[in-house]
């Protein structure tokens, strides 16, 4: 294939390169919550406003990169991944740009949202809606997506669980970022994990800029990507039932669990009191930042890191029906009670 008279490869590579610089320089903005009575400063790294709405866009862009310097992006293949939303939209919006096919192996818990725009971008999407033992459905997805491989050498797998061009970017790329945009690093930081590729480059980062940094990775109660007993779980991004390929022990300092009802609170304090919409997963960490914070009076440069913003989940963790459907308890345990604000600046 011959495009403006340059190879595929070469395609390929001036195209990834533009949607490269697209990519990142994601605000921090600063919110004050009362932890136990005294105003504390969070940091938010609000990956919201990455292109193709989440952190997502730079795990995409690195697998893809990846499959490109590997010879595998080749005119007329299918990319496929099994996703829950936010990497399949980032991955059917790359596809788009480069003119190659998008499957996307999605489960129920996709949001209605993150599915629509998934078919807005004229992904093929397969959903699987066979539970796994482990109380959720990515050990299905990944079997549904190893029959197609086998059955089809059209498709190529980014494989976002095992490919390590996953955590590799957010070394390359969050981490320092990140660290660029504060005057002071962060003295703990807090991401959510799912194949825990974000955590885990970041951790690398970290570990070998800013070695002071404490890093906590958030996950959510029923998820064992990092151990814990597995159970059902109700929202999407966040958690897994399989155990990260990336996860280090040396890589996390804690892990904190949070709830769906934490992760849903923080949301809507956030929301009402700075005008910030945070997605499910940012809820989860806040919380446990929250938390952190009531046991470690000494830390005042927190960072989160906020994987998506609230608008795909008006129907989730923004509805009051839908927390009760799935019997979340409207109290919180005793640190969440005694805060009265969030301001920003
Ligand atoms: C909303 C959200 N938060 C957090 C994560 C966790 O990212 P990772 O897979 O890098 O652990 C994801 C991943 O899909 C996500 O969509």
């Amino acid at each position: 294939m011959e495009r403006d008279g340059s190879t595929p490869a070469m395609f390929f590579r001036q195209h990834l390169e533009r949607f490269e610089t697209l990519l990142g320089l994601t605000p921090i903005r600063t919110v004050t919550i009362d932890v136990l009575g005294r105003p504390r400063r969070i940091h938010l790294k609000l990956e919201g406003q990455n292109l193709t709405g989440s952190v997502k866009g730079r795990t995409a862009y690195g697998l893809v990169r990846g499959l490109a310097e590997d010879g595998l992006l080749r005119p007329g293949v299918e990319l496929l991944e099994s996703t829950s939303g936010n990497l399949g939209v980032a991955l059917a919006s790359m596809a788009r740009y480069l003119g190659v096919g998008f499957s996307a192996v999605v489960d129920p818990m996709i949001t209605a949202e993150c599915r629509q725009r998934l078919a807005e971008l004229g992904a093929t999407v397969i959903t699987v809606d066979r539970p796994d033992p482990a109380g959720g459905y990515l050990l299905s997805r990944l079997a549904t997506v190893r029959e197609l491989v086998a059955t089809d050498d059209r498709y190529v797998w980014a494989n976002q669980y095992e490919n390590p061009r996953n955590p590799e970017i957010h070394r390359t790329m969050t981490g320092p970022e990140i660290l660029g945009q504060l005057p002071e690093p962060p003295d703990a930081l807090f991401a959510a994990i799912s194949t825990g590729g974000t955590f885990a480059g970041l951790a690398q980062y970290f570990r070998e800029h800013s070695p002071r940094t404490r890093l906590v990775a958030v996950d959510i109660n029923g998820s064992v990507a990092v151990g814990g007993p597995p159970g059902t779980r109700h929202l999407s991004g966040i958690g897994a039932s399989r155990r990260s390929s990336f996860l280090e022990p040396d890589m996390i300092d804690q892990v904190a669990y949070a709830s769906i009802a934490e992760a849903a609170y923080y949301c809507r304090l956030v929301l009402q009191e700075s005008g910030i919409h945070l997605g499910g997963s940012s809820g989860a960490v806040l919380a446990a930042c929250v938390r952190y914070l009531a046991a470690h009076p000494d830390t005042v440069e927190p960072l989160c890191v906020c994987a998506d913003g609230g608008e795909k989940y008006q129907s989730t963790i923004y509805n009051d029906e839908w927390l009760e459907s799935i019997g979340e308890p409207a109290d919180l345990p005793g640190v969440h009670r005694t805060r009265t604000a969030a301001t920003v600046r």
